[in-house]
């Protein structure tokens, strides 16, 4: 029989394994941490969504509708009708569902947060990935621009409470939809006087979204766009102060910020506040949270109207932030490392280690490499697991301790080698002297 090749992950997929995977979970833990503070309460919806969820929500000519969804027509049910689906590309159209199907504003706005995996078919490159995952805070039912403010605010705790010092903030108003239809005008006529100097993309924008066009990376329309109407001239008393009041806030709060006019953003369901948080640390994919306001939407997708808020942050893209910054991360080890010499002292050592892990202690338990009965290994081999494990203890469970009804602890770092031995039958009475201090625990 010819060897089965080696089946590999789809490209732009990543698995995450030990010991970064503890690098996620210690950022989790502190979003988790920093939304409680806010009040923010957690959602968690499905990854699959009907197609035109999407389509509706984020716009038909986006980048992420036209052309990076992972859609699918579902099996037919019984009478032959097929839902099409999509994978979430994003986390907003999905709760913003949620939220209007269960009536959840019925009494009063919600501030919620999710975190989960998003799937855009992008060109793989370092922090861009086919699979990647989002942190996201939405406010919903909240007009004014407090909350807008509020929402920077949560992300600047967050970068604080992570260790992140490497951003800046850029703000931009896209005002409200009457003022971009002025704005939008203006700017057709702008690129239609200089149609030659534009590029197939910006051509085929022109009249379906020409405010994309603001957003091109083509080095030869950049004086072009630079000259453009700019929306921001465009915007309307009650915009301007709104605008004015989130800004005034962020001053009073020390955040430095940069109005950036261009700002766009990829989704067509903003209006007023757009935002970005931006680093120069990680290259061209250095957008490591991007959000704004998002009056409209909820109605658009057949709900009740409601204004509302929120971002999203890239979590592959703050690790490799953290990465770069060098923030170092807990690493996790057990406190302590069970090595046990024969096979009758498995049974009585493995009683042991339930209870010292029912009073919190983290234990891990020697178990035999390899297949068949090849036993646990020499004692050497398994200290060399100990110390490779990183616990502060080894638990030796020898002949001779069993017999005397005890187990030696054996300080395996600080303490120098130093030990004791501890009664079977009581573990609970000596489990808090292997217990790690609370402040390097998460
Ligand atoms: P977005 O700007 O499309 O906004 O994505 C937010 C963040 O997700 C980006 O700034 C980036 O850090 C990360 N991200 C996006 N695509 C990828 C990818 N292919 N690989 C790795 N990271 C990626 C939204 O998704 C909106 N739903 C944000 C929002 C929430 N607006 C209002 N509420």
């Amino acid at each position: 029989m010819s060897k089965p090749h080696q089946i590999t992950a789809i490209k732009g997929m990543n698995d995450i394994l030990p010991p970064d995977s503890a690098r996620w979970e210690w950022l989790e833990h502190v979003v988790r941490r920093v939304m409680a503070a806010h009040a923010y309460r957690n959602v968690r919806t499905p990854i699959m969504e009907l197609t035109q969820l999407f389509t509706r929500g984020l716009g038909e000519v986006t980048d992420i509708v036209e052309k990076e969804m992972y859609s699918f027509q579902d099996r037919q049910d019984k009478h032959g009708d097929a839902d099409h689906l999509s994978l979430r590309p994003e986390g907003t159209a999905g709760l913003v569902r949620a939220v209007a199907e269960h009536n959840l504003l019925y009494d009063g706005g919600k501030r919620l947060y999710y975190l989960g995996p998003m799937f855009r078919r992008e060109r793989p490159q370092r922090g861009r990935y086919r699979q990647f995952h989002q942190v996201g805070a939405e406010a919903l039912g909240f007009g004014g621009p407090e909350v807008d403010a509020e929402m920077i605010l949560l992300a600047v705790a967050l970068w604080r409470e992570l260790g992140i010092t490497n951003w800046r903030l850029e703000l931009n108003s896209l005002g409200q939809p009457d003022e971009r239809r002025q704005h939008r005008a203006a700017l057709i006529a702008y690129f239609e006087q200089h149609q030659e100097q534009l590029d197939e993309d910006a051509r085929r924008r022109l009249h379906s979204n020409p405010l994309r066009i603001l957003d091109t990376k083509n080095p030869a329309m950049q004086a072009l766009v630079e000259g453009a109407p700019k929306l921001i001239d465009y915007l309307g008393e009650a915009s301007q102060k709104h605008f004015a009041a989130v800004q005034a806030i962020l001053q009073a709060s020390g955040i430095e910020w940069r109005i950036n006019p261009r700002l766009v953003r990829g989704l067509d369901y903003y209006n007023l506040t757009v935002f970005e948080f931006i680093t120069e640390s990680l290259g061209a994919q250095g957008t490591i949270c991007g959000g704004g306001r998002y009056d409209y939407l909820i109605e658009q997708i057949g709900g009740k109207p409601a204004p509302a808020v929120g971002w999203a942050l890239g979590v592959e893209r703050v690790l490799e932030l953290l990465r770069e910054e060098g923030v170092q991360v807990p690493e996790p080890a057990p406190d302590a490392y069970a090595v046990i010499t024969g096979a009758d002292a498995v049974a009585p050592a493995m009683r042991c280690l339930q209870a010292l892990r029912a009073q919190g202690v983290a234990v891990q338990m020697h178990a035999a490499p390899g297949a068949g009965d090849a036993g646990m290994g020499s004692m050497k081999s398994q200290f060399k697991r100990a110390d490779a494990s990183g616990a502060r203890y080894a638990l030796i469970f020898g002949a001779d301790e069993l017999a005397a009804g005890e187990v030696t602890v054996k300080a395996l770092r600080d303490g120098g080698g130093a030990q004791v031995r501890q009664p079977l039958a009581d573990p609970a009475a000596w489990a808090g002297s292997l217990k790690s201090p609370a402040d390097s625990k998460h």
